[in-house]
């Protein structure tokens, strides 16, 4: 099984290299050694990672050829936007108009769209965000894997099942060789090509182990690694950058700085965003977002949100409901629906029409059994699917009844590249800086 398809070194010129996908040219870092013009490699999060054998690669490519186009033409066909503008609100009506003329949304517009609420108008909302990712990113769809390390948290976020505040939660720490062990068999049983390290905070490892733990991963599978850790300073963002990490997830979770303040006590917004524009300065692919549905939550403060992350130099945008946690202080607080969500996606995708690579979150999933299907029609286009060892999932508690609590990978994986495939999208990342 593999999440990205092979592609042929055109050019290459200082850092980057030039890459040929059935005719689609993509530039990528180039971080492998002795590259050529005319060799076969994978991309992936906007690196090459790995360099394949010519015979290995044309096998792949011969066998992707022709799904690879009848994908996309499924894709364009689902991608029409065939509804009839009769009875749309004259403001939705002109600034769908707009998006699809190829200009980005404002802020002031969006807020416009963020108050829409019904069906009909929030459809056609929905169907132009669809339309701008097929125009824009075709049909490529990101895959990534996520193994969470650790529950061990000593952070307050009131609404997380697994803070500190929560005294019921049975702790797990992996080793650093079962870490490995995790990571590359999700490399080579199950052919991932990037994968997110995920932990509470602070991670409770050193921060010579997280890097012990990366070089060892990348040296043994060609993988793009992310961290998630939290805040773990500036200084060790540039350590475990030099220790082969490439991306960051890393939410801010609420662009309201009071809100942000109420919700995550003792700590403080700035210092998050601080931790996101080091990280892209080193280089880091940034991944970041908040939750919605928030207490205290404005839509405005979200179309904020949005922007926040757009100003980050987001590459993944993610973005998921918040859901209440039996164990925490906003227990009793109420759920938003799924129309909320798929709107959100939507707004993501008019505001950052040709770069944003939008997550449906497992979140979302637990929400929404059509949490999948409706997103990648909403203007979505990537997922992530939990590779944490089965036994540890429950504990890793930060909402209840997560979908991917007990399932296999093997499991989620065909499911992922059925619905995929029934959608006209194929699971590659192909790497666009
Ligand atoms: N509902 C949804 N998402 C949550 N997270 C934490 N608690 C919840 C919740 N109750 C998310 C946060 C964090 C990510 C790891 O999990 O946004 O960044």
């Amino acid at each position: 099984m593999c999440y990205a398809i092979p592609g042929k070194v055109k050019r290459i010129e200082n850092k980057f290299v030039w890459i040929d996908y059935f005719g689609q040219i993509k530039k990528a870092v180039n971080e492998l050694d002795g590259l050529e013009p005319g060799d076969y490699i994978y991309a992936q999060g906007g690196y090459a990672i790995e360099k394949l054998p010519r015979h290995e690669a044309e096998g792949i490519l011969a066998s992707w050829r022709e799904t690879f186009f009848q994908l996309q033409e499924l894709d364009l066909e689902l991608s029409k936007i065939d509804l009839a503008k009769s009875g749309l609100d004259k403001g939705v009506s002109e600034l769908m108009d707009k998006s699809l003329k190829g200009f980005e949304l404002s802020k002031e517009e969006v807020n416009y769209l963020i108050g829409i609420e019904d069906d009909k108008n929030l459809e056609f909302i929905y169907k132009t965000a669809n339309f701008l990712r097929q125009k824009y990113i075709k049909n490529s769809c990101c895959v990534h894997g996520i193994i969470e390390i650790s529950n061990q948290c000593q952070r307050n976020c009131s609404y997380c099942g697994i803070s500190g505040l929560n005294h019921k939660l049975s702790r797990y720490r992996m080793s650093p060789e079962e870490i490995i062990d995790t990571a590359i068999k999700v490399s080579k049983e199950w052919g991932f090509k990037a994968l997110v390290l995920q932990s509470g905070e602070p991670a409770p490892y050193s921060i010579d182990e997280l890097s012990a733990i990366i070089k060892k991963i990348k040296e043994n599978a060609p993988l793009f690694i992310c961290i998630s850790f939290g805040e773990i300073g500036l200084a060790n963002l540039e350590k475990l950058y030099q220790a082969g990490a490439r991306g960051l997830l890393l939410r801010f979770e609420t662009s309201n700085q009071k809100n942000y303040s109420k919700l995550h006590p003792g700590s403080n917004l700035e210092n998050r965003i601080q931790h996101l524009k080091k990280a892209k300065e080193l280089g880091y692919l940034i991944m970041t977002g908040g939750l919605i549905g928030l207490p205290g939550q404005s839509n405005k403060d979200l179309v904020e949100d949005i922007f926040l992350a757009k100003e980050l130099g987001a590459e993944m945008y993610s973005f998921g409901p918040f859901l209440p946690h039996p164990d925490t202080p906003l227990a009793k607080e109420k759920v938003i629906n799924e129309k909320e969500v798929l709107k959100l996606l939507a707004l993501i995708r008019l505001v950052d029409p040709k770069n944003a690579k939008t997550l449906i979150t497992t979140a979302f999933e637990t929400l929404s059994s059509s949490a999948r299907t409706k997103g990648l029609l909403s203007g979505a286009n990537s997922f992530m699917l939990n590779v944490t060892p089965v036994e540890y999932r429950n504990k890793y508690s930060i909402y209840p009844n997560r979908v991917t609590s007990g399932k296999q990978v093997g499991d989620q994986v065909e499911e992922t590249i059925t619905l995929l495939k029934s959608l006209g999208r194929a699971p590659t990342d192909i790497g666009v800086v």
